[in-house]
């Protein structure tokens, strides 16, 4: 149900930020400090509840049962498992495969700082790893998508009672999907890093798939949008087109494998392939600026001096965020979040903090800064603004309260979500069928179940936020505002 508001054109018009209000609020002192381990716990906790198939035995997020454990059998194949996308039932494999890769590249970057939740965080990964390899499992082919979206966005149900049709949706030679099939190519080659050392089969694994997955989607170029239309749009249309993931499932396959191939394929493809377009975005949809900002690390460290080009647009990515520069085109809320219009804007929020902080570390150890035009960008001040951003998430915003559902005092407690808005299967163990959830969709109560860690779309661009079901945009958390966060908190817990 929520998709729709997410599908705008890449290039959007840029916004201007309200500049002094958004740099006041940005120097403005900061607060007592967050509780930002509880807080990383938690984010991750969260993909407990979007946790679809068969539930493990240390599952500890209790209130969720086993569901949707025929999915791929209409197909002939085992699609059970993965993560549902947000408040739906519907396994969308685009959003998912994002989710995917920046777990990976949160726990690459952070794992080190994680603590006790490290193991948590790897297990969150191999979750969505495990369903990508089912869903690449026969050559040339991708499972996209498991779930008919209209029927499911037309019934209000727990996932484990769950009647509507499991459609299974794939894209192949005949019906390509380099959008799709990069980005699952880009997570299996991210999370063959992670598992490198600790379980080198799997890691082995994943790359190897990783590099049949990429070779089909560049062979075999178009947007899934194109060839599965309704099915995908308007819920996770491919607007910006496929380019982007084929430059970003080339660069986590150069990271993972140190292969000639990728370089040679990422110095060729960048110009037609558009690496600097679009460079204020990084979402599921565009992977401009975290193409940018991860393959510049190569440039920072020294490895390399091919990719000059990309730490020149991982520069004008800084500037173009930054509030009250010259280069400014993200849009500040009076209260100073991060604002792109579309609905979901913690997405937003999260993403573009989280490539905030990764290319200040990248800069640190090379101990450079970032020259915006007359002015220069100081690593401290990109640090500063993620942290600014994770701080009003948690509760250092006008309305006082966290948007992480179970941190804090004051929190969203009637989130978009079927599964937490309705009885539990343990308190109400009857089925409730489509129709006779929309009481629950409806009530003013607060939800039952506590989907702990989730984080919500958020507040609109006045800082106000409703706190009600029907206000999807606003209401509804995703895991991959989820993703990021997880790297953001490790850092701020480590360091705070
Ligand atoms: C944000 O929501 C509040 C409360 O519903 C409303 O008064 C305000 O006009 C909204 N702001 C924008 C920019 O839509």
């Amino acid at each position: 149900m929520a998709r729709n508001g997410l599908c705008l054109p890449g290039n959007a018009p840029a916004f201007r930020a309200t500049l002094v209000l958004s740099l006041l609020l940005l120097l403005q002192p900061i607060r007592a400090g967050h509780d930002y381990h509880d807080a990383l716990r938690k984010s991750i906790l969260f993909f407990e509840g979007q946790r679809s198939g068969k539930l493990p035995h240390d599952q500890r997020l209790k209130w969720r049962g086993d569901s949707a454990l025929h999915d791929g059998s209409t197909a002939g194949v085992d699609l059970t498992g993965g993560y549902y996308d947000a408040g739906d039932n519907v396994k969308f494999g685009f959003p998912m495969a994002f989710t995917t890769t920046l777990l990976a590249w949160s726990i690459i970057d952070f794992g080190r700082v994680m603590g006790t939740e490290q193991r948590n965080a790897v297990k969150a990964l191999r979750w969505g790893t495990d369903y990508l390899l089912k869903a690449t499992a026969v050559p040339g082919v991708v499972f996209v998508q498991v779930g008919d979206p209209y029927s499911d966005h037309n019934c209000w149900e727990r996932p484990e009672d769950m009647d509507t049709r499991r459609t299974v949706y794939k894209i192949d030679h005949n019906n390509p999907g380099s959008d799709v099939a990069g980005e699952t190519a880009a997570a299996l080659a991210a999370a063959s890093i992670v598992f490198r050392s600790r379980d080198p089969a799997y890691s082995r694994l994943l790359l190897n798939r990783a590099v049949k997955v990429f070779e089909f989607a560049d062979t075999h170029r178009g947007a899934y949008s194109s060839s599965l239309k309704n099915a995908v749009c308007p819920f996770y249309c491919d607007v910006n087109g496929f380019q982007d993931e084929l430059l970003w499932g080339a660069a986590w396959l150069h990271k993972a494998s140190r292969r000639r191939q990728y370089r040679e394929y990422i110095v060729r493809n960048e110009v037609i392939l558009r690496a600097g377009d679009t460079i204020n975005e990084f979402g599921w949809d565009n992977k401009h600026a975290g193409i940018n900002i991860l393959i510049s690390k190569e440039v920072l460290m020294g490895k390399s001096d091919y990719f000059e080009s990309f730490k020149q647009n991982a520069d004008g990515f800084i500037c173009s965020v930054l509030p009250g520069l010259a280069h400014t085109q993200v849009q500040y809320s009076p209260g100073g979040l991060i604002f792109k219009p579309g609905g979901s804007n913690m997405q937003h929020v999260t993403s573009l903090s989280f490539l905030l902080l990764t290319y200040s570390n990248y800069l640190s150890h090379a101990n450079k800064n970032v020259p915006c035009g007359m002015t220069s960008a100081s690593r401290p001040s990109s640090n500063k603004l993620a942290k600014r951003q994770v701080d009003y998430i948690l509760g250092d915003n006008p309305l006082r309260m966290s948007y992480m559902v179970g941190y804090g005092p004051r929190y969203p407690q009637r989130i978009h979500h079927r599964g937490s808005s309705l009885p539990s299967v343990q308190a109400h163990p009857a089925r409730i069928g489509c129709k006779a959830g929309s009481r629950y969709f409806l009530s003013p109560n607060p939800n039952p179940n506590k989907l702990v860690g989730a984080v919500v779309g958020g507040p609109n661009s006045s800082d106000a936020f409703p706190d009600s079901r029907p206000y999807f945009q606003e209401s509804e958390p995703t895991t991959y505002i989820n993703a990021p966060l997880v790297g953001l908190l490790s850092y701020f817990a480590a360091h705070y």
